[in-house]
């Protein structure tokens, strides 16, 4: 059923879409929806160009047929689309579950507009439960493992931490860096937290979206709610 949302979401934004404007194109499989929906415009006529935001989507975008372009080419974007792991009523985000978070974040920066479309499992009162992203460089990983579980424990936040693996390897992102995975299950201070890991020297970024999304659309049983910061 969260599939058919995550559709319903994205169909709703790709409705957003209009001739010309320059689209930053989110990861993960609510954005796969999008890409999809906006590949059936572009057989229509509908004349965009978008940045993807990881190589997966790049790949998605070439398999369909949506014409792509580069920040270097675009530095700045009308309109990004993308999913999300959580968000809150101030569309404070969670990103990241993908392993995407810092191209995703580059890009809706350089956007006049972030939309974030998700099924209504994805929304909540307050961030957390979903584990946060932390993008660290691969040099000197101990020591910048201590430094965030410093900045947790000064914060009084649970000290888990899980070095991501994929097939029992580091998983490592499409920029070379790795991810810690920080099980804190609430977040009283987003953006507190967002600043002390932003300091950390070998922290490149983390799956804290703030003050970034414009507008929401979120789909459950009611249809498509519409969600503003
Ligand atoms: C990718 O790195 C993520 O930020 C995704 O946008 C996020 O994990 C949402 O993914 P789903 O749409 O697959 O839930």
């Amino acid at each position: 059923m969260s599939e058919h949302f995550k559709q319903l979401a994205a169909e709703r934004a790709a409705e957003d879409v209009k001739s010309g404007m320059r689209l930053g194109i989110g990861t993960g499989s609510t954005a796969e929806h999008f890409v999809r929906a906006l590949a059936v415009k572009v057989s229509e006529g509908l004349q965009v160009v978008g940045v993807p935001t990881s190589e997966r989507t790049h790949a998605l975008c070439v398999e369909l047929g949506v014409p792509m372009t580069t920040l270097d080419n675009e530095p700045e974007l009308d309109l990004t689309v993308d999913g999300a792991d959580e968000l809150d009523a101030h569309l404070s985000l969670i990103k990241g579950g993908g392993g995407a978070l810092l191209r995703e974040k580059i890009v809706a920066a350089a956007s006049k507009e972030m939309v974030v479309i998700a099924d209504s499992s994805k929304a909540v009162s307050r961030l957390g439960a979903f584990p946060l992203p932390i993008e660290v460089v691969p040099f000197g990983l101990e020591a910048t493992r201590r430094s965030v579980l410093s900045v947790l424990s000064k914060l009084e936040l649970p000290d888990v931490l899980h070095l991501r693996e994929k097939d029992g390897q580091a998983f490592v992102t499409d920029g070379g860096h790795v991810i810690l995975d920080a099980h804190l299950e609430d977040i009283p201070d987003a953006r507190e937290l967002a600043m002390e890991l932003t300091a950390i020297p070998g922290v490149v970024d983390h799956g804290l979206f703030i003050d970034l999304a414009t507008r929401a659309y979120v789909a459950g049983e009611d249809g498509v709610a519409e969600i503003l910061p």
